[in-house]
C-alpha cells in the first residue's frame, strides 16, 4: 500500500522527470466487460478520463452508459473545493447500495485528485472498505496492473504516489469528440497560490516535448480534427522546466502552421504572459481569440496573500494589452471571495475592477479551506453567509456585463465549430464561435463537426441563439 503525504507532495525534490513511453498489456482481462466512469473537476480530469477509457478499452471493457449495469466504476475526482468532496462521498453512497444489493462484483475505484489528499485516503481506508482501488494523478498509467491485482488477490489496492510521476507518451485514449480534442502540454504546477491544493495534488510542472505535442496536433489534424486545446494548469509556464529559448509563444506558433483550424488553450496565468505570446495570438487566424484569465481579487492586499505574483494595475496593463491587440478577443476570469483578510473595502476593489474590465464572463468562488494549503493556516474572516452575500453582489456584475458582451454579437454574422445537438432543443445544434460564446443554432443536424456561419439573433447572459447561413 502506498498512501499519499502532502509534506513530502509539497518538497519539490528536484527529482529528474523521465520521459518514458506507455506498455500496452496485452490480457484482455476485461473483456466482455463494461465501465462506467464519471468525471469530477477541470478540463484536465476530462482528458485524464479519456485515457482512463481509452485504457480500460485496451484490455477489451466496453463504455457503459449507466453505472447500473457496469462492471467496474472509476470516480475520476476533484480536489479544488470542499464541495467536489461531497459530491464524490454521495455518490460512492449510492455505490455501496449497489454492492450491498444488485451487484456484490461491482468493481469500484477512485482516482484524480482527492486521492492524492492524506484525509480522503485514510477516510476510504477506514470508513469506506467496498472502494476496491485507489491511484493517484501520478501513476494513471500503471492503473490496468492496479485493477488486475485487485482481480487477482481480492485485497484492496491504494497506491498513491507523493512525488511528480514521470511523463509518459503512448497512453491509450478514447478521445470524447472526434472534432474537438484535447492536448496536454503541461503536467502540475509551481505556483503555490496560497489557497490552491493543485501543486500538491499535481505536482511541480513538468512540460511535454515539444516533439511529441506537435506530432500529436499534425495527427489530429489528418484525422480530421478541426480543434485543439493546449491544456495545463499554468500553459504560459510552458516549457520553463525544460527548454532555455521555447515557450507558449513558440509552441502557438508551430501549432498554428500545422494548419489546423481552430487552436485554444488553457489556463493562462497573468504572471507568464508575455507580450510575445500576445502578439502571436494576434498575428494567426487560426489561434482562437478567447483568453481564459484568472484575476481572483481586486485588491493588492489579498492578491499579496494569495501569492498571485501580480498587482491589480499589472493585471489591468496586461488586459488592455490583449484587448487592444487580439481582435474581437473575448477575456474570462475566475474570482474568489471571501479569502481570509479580505474587508468590505477589498471585496469592493473587486467589484469596482469587475465594473471596469467588463469580463466576458467570470467563474465565481467563495473561499473554501483546503487541508494543508498555506491559506488554510490563515484566520478566516469572512462568514459563510457574507461569503454567500460578495458572491451574489459580484455575480450580478459579472452577468450584466456578459449579456453586454454577447449583445454585442446580435447582428454578426460569425464562425461557429458545431459540437452536437443543443441541450435545450433537439431540434436545434450548438457549436461555439471563435471567441467561445456558446451559440443555439437554428440549423440542420448535419452541421455537426463543421465550422459554419451563423447569424446571431439573440443574445443572453451565458449562450447566444443564432440562425445557419448557408454558403
Ligand atoms: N477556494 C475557492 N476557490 C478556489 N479556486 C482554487 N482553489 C480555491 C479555493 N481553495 C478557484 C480559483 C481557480 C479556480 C480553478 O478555482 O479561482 O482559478
Ligand atoms: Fe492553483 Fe495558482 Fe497553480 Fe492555478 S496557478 S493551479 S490557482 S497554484
Amino acid at each position: 500500500m502506498k498512501k499519499p503525504d502532502m509534506i513530502e507532495a509539497k518538497k519539490r525534490n528536484k527529482r529528474e522527470v523521465e520521459y518514458t513511453q506507455y506498455t500496452k498489456k496485452e490480457d484482455l482481462f476485461g473483456k466482455n466487460k463494461k465501465y462506467f466512469v464519471r468525471t469530477y473537476g477541470c478540463q484536465m480530469n476530462e482528458h485524464d478520463s479519456e485515457k482512463i477509457c481509452g485504457m480500460l478499452e485496451s484490455v477489451g471493457y466496453i463504455k457503459s452508459e449507466s453505472y447500473e449495469d457496469a462492471d467496474i466504476v472509476i470516480l475520476n475526482t476533484c480536489a479544488i473545493r470542499e464541495n467536489a468532496h461531497d459530491k464524490v462521498f454521495g455518490f460512492l453512497g449510492v455505490l455501496k447500495h449497489i454492492k450491498d444489493t444488485t451487484n456484490p462484483n461491482l468493481l469500484v475505484g477512485l482516482c484524480g485528485c482527492m486521492a492524492q489528499e492524506e484525509v480522503v485516503v485514510s477516510n476510504i481506508i477506514n470508513k469506506y472498505k467496498y472502494v476496491d482501488f485507489v491511484f493517484g494523478t501520478h501513476n494513471l498509467d500503471n492503473m490496468l496492473n492496479i485493477i488486475k491485482e485487485k482481480i487477482d488477490t481480492s485485497k484492496n489496492q491504494i497506491e498513491v504516489l507523493s512525488f511528480e510521476g514521470d511523463v509518459v507518451e503512448g497512453i491509450p485514449m478514447h478521445r470524447d469528440s472526434i472534432y474537438s480534442a484535447w492536448i496536454d502540454i503541461q503536467y502540475g504546477c509551481d505556483k503555490f497560490c496560497t489557497y490552491c491544493i493543485v501543486p500538491y495534488t499535481r505536482g511541480a510542472q513538468r512540460s511535454r516535448k515539444k516533439e511529441d505535442i506537435l506530432s500529436e496536433v499534425k495527427d489530429l489534424k489528418e484525422k480530421g480534427y478541426k480543434e485543439i486545446t493546449l491544456l495545463g494548469q499554468n500553459v504560459n509556464a510552458y516549457g520553463k522546466d525544460l527548454y532555455d529559448d521555447y515557450d507558449l509563444s513558440n509552441l502557438l506558433e508551430d501549432s498554428a502552421k500545422i494548419g489546423i483550424d481552430r487552436i485554444r488553450f488553457v489556463t493562462s496565468h497573468p504572471w507568464d504572459f508575455t507580450d510575445n505570446m500576445v502578439n502571436i495570438i494576434a498575428k494567426y487566424d487560426n489561434i482562437m481569440p478567447y483568453i481564459h484569465l484568472p484575476l481572483q481579487s481586486g485588491s493588492n492586499k489579498v492578491l499579496k496573500l494569495m501569492n498571485r505574483k501580480y498587482t491589480k494595475e499589472e493585471y489591468i496593463e496586461l488586459y488592455n494589452k490583449i484587448r487592444n491587440k487580439v481582435k474581437g478577443c473575448s477575456i474570462t476570469t475566475d474570482i474568489i471571495v471571501g479569502f481570509p483578510g479580505e474587508t468590505e473595502e477589498d471585496f469592493n476593489e473587486t467589484l469596482e475592477i469587475a465594473e471596469q474590465l467588463k469580463f466576458d464572463g467570470a467563474f465565481t468562488f467563495a473561499f473554501s479551506k483546503r487541508e494543508n494549503t498555506p491559506a488554510a493556516l490563515m484566520k478566516e474572516t469572512v462568514s459563510e453567509e457574507e461569503k454567500l452575500d460578495r458572491l451574489h453582489k459580484l455575480n450580478e456584475v459579472i452577468n450584466k456585463y456578459s449579456l453586454e458582451s454577447n449583445n454585442k454579437m446580435v447582428d454578426k454574422i460569425v464562425k461557429c465549430l458545431v459540437i452536437g445537438e443543443s441541450e435545450k432543443d433537439s431540434s436545434k445544434v450548438c457549436g461555439y464561435t471563435e471567441n467561445m460564446k456558446l451559440v443555439n443554432i437554428d440549423g440542420p443536424h448535419s452541421i455537426i463537426g463543421k465550422i459554419v456561419n451563423v447569424k446571431i439573433e439573440e443574445a443572453k447572459s451565458f449562450s447566444l441563439d443564432g440562425k445557419y447561413i448557408k454558403d
